[in-house]
């Protein structure tokens, strides 16, 4: 079995570690596009068009499936994907506003997302089906892809947030990109407790089983 994973950038080595923990025997192809991260500020037209490029060898190289690792791209640009080829099957990777709907006991749940994603309309339909009862926080989280990129991480800026997300009733963040899942276990201890931290790895995985079997 062929698994490919795009992401813009580290994001998506963060989930192919783990679904190859999931199929040790599967090959996994990983291409990102270091020189256009971050994608999160860009334009849908321009994400469309970097996504589309950036994918060219995994579609090459035949992968019976392939994982768009980037919560932006998935947001903008996989419909399009589908559409321009009819016979891969792509699997998105999505904010958990559903998993953390039915978690979620004080009613608060925090997104923590780059903006195109937020501002996309498939997030918003998420919204709307799973969380619209919900208070949702969207912390501004705009630079966290670049300095996770360049591993330029900024400890308090990253403690303000969650402290901030937690103080307003948060129980539960979700990490609605793949560049956040490098410092999950960061986030987690920040919460002290307060929150759980959402990430959709295992998720994903279930996926690929379902679809590839
Ligand atoms: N890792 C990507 C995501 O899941 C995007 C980061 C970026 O390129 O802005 O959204």
């Amino acid at each position: 079995m062929k698994i490919g994973v795009f992401d813009s950038g580290i994001g998506g080595e963060a989930l192919a570690q783990a679904l190859q923990k999931s199929f040790p025997s599967a090959e996994m192809f990983v291409v990102n596009d270091r020189n256009n991260v971050p994608y999160g500020d860009k334009s849908d037209i321009k994400i469309i068009e970097l996504t589309n490029q950036a994918i060219q060898p995994l579609l090459e190289r035949g992968c019976d499936v392939i994982v768009i690792a980037c919560n932006t791209a998935t947001a903008v640009a996989i419909e399009t994907l589908r559409k321009k080829y009819p016979d891969q099957h792509f699997i998105g990777i999505e904010p958990m506003i559903k998993t953390a709907s039915n978690q979620t006991k004080t009613n608060v749940i925090a997104v923590c997302a780059t903006p195109a994603t937020l501002a996309s309309e498939r997030y918003k339909n998420l919204v709307n089906k799973y969380a619209s009862h919900l208070t949702i926080v969207e912390p501004d989280c705009s630079n966290w892809a670049y300095m996770i990129e360049h591993s330029e991480i900024n400890e308090q800026e990253i403690a303000s947030v969650i402290n901030n997300v937690c103080e307003r009733g948060a129980d539960v963040i979700v990490l609605g990109c793949t560049h956040y899942h490098w410092i999950k276990e960061r986030i987690e201890n920040l919460t002290n407790g307060k929150a759980s931290v959402l990430e959709p790895s295992e998720a994903i995985g279930r996926r690929v089983s379902e679809l590839l079997g």
